[in-house]
């Protein structure tokens, strides 16, 4: 899709200067602390974020606020090269960040207690399927939502799946509008 090559190009652009990605990296605090709370995610949990990008700021971001396992997965070979090198730039260890080649569609969500969607990943329905398919009872799936007027940049819209979900707003300048918590 247009916008996840978009995204990781600016991603790549980004880390490679430490004053714009402290910058990109607050920015996903904020989403991250709303999301967070939501799923009442803590150091107990483990992470899985399907879709981190060259630069897994949501994944960093989620293991410096909750001290949560995390494992990143992108079925990009070369955003899973840059991420690596950034996480240990970064001196994040094995057990804070894990960082995998792999498909959404094929991932076995059963070791984790959360599951989370970028914004970008597709097709999300059968990811989603593959990960209701293999996940333990109980765990939580947080998916994020575009803002309204990008909405067609992205595989959307799974509002349809949210009748008995819980919901943050987020305010901020990305073009996620909301995270979904889906039980
Ligand atoms: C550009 S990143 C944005 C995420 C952002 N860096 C963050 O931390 O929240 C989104 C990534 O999702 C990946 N992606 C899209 N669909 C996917 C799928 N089905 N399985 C795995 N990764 C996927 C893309 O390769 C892209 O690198």
């Amino acid at each position: 899709m247009v916008m996840t090559r978009f995204t990781q190009y600016l991603e790549d652009k980004v880390t490679q200067s430490k004053i714009l990605f402290s910058g990109l990296l607050r920015c996903y605090m904020k989403v991250i602390k709303n999301e967070a709370e939501l799923a009442g995610i803590d150091k107990d949990d483990h992470v899985l974020f399907i879709g981190g990008g060259a630069a897994p700021c949501s994944a960093i971001a989620m293991q410096k606020l909750t001290g949560a396992k995390v494992t990143v997965i992108d079925n990009d070979r070369d955003c899973i090269r840059k991420s690596k090198a950034l996480a240990k730039k970064m001196n994040f260890s094995k057990d804070m960040i894990k960082i995998k080649h792999m498909e959404g569609e094929f991932v076995d969500a059963g070791d984790y207690s959360v599951i989370h969607l970028a914004l970008q990943v597709s097709p999300k329905e059968k990811v989603l399927d593959r990960v209701y398919k293999t996940m333990k009872p109980n765990t939580r799936v947080l998916v994020r939502h575009p803002k309204e007027s990008r909405k067609c940049f992205y595989d959307v819209n799974l509002r349809k799946r949210c009748s008995e979900c819980s919901m943050v707003e987020h305010k901020n300048f990305t073009n996620i509008q909301a995270t979904a918590m889906y039980l």
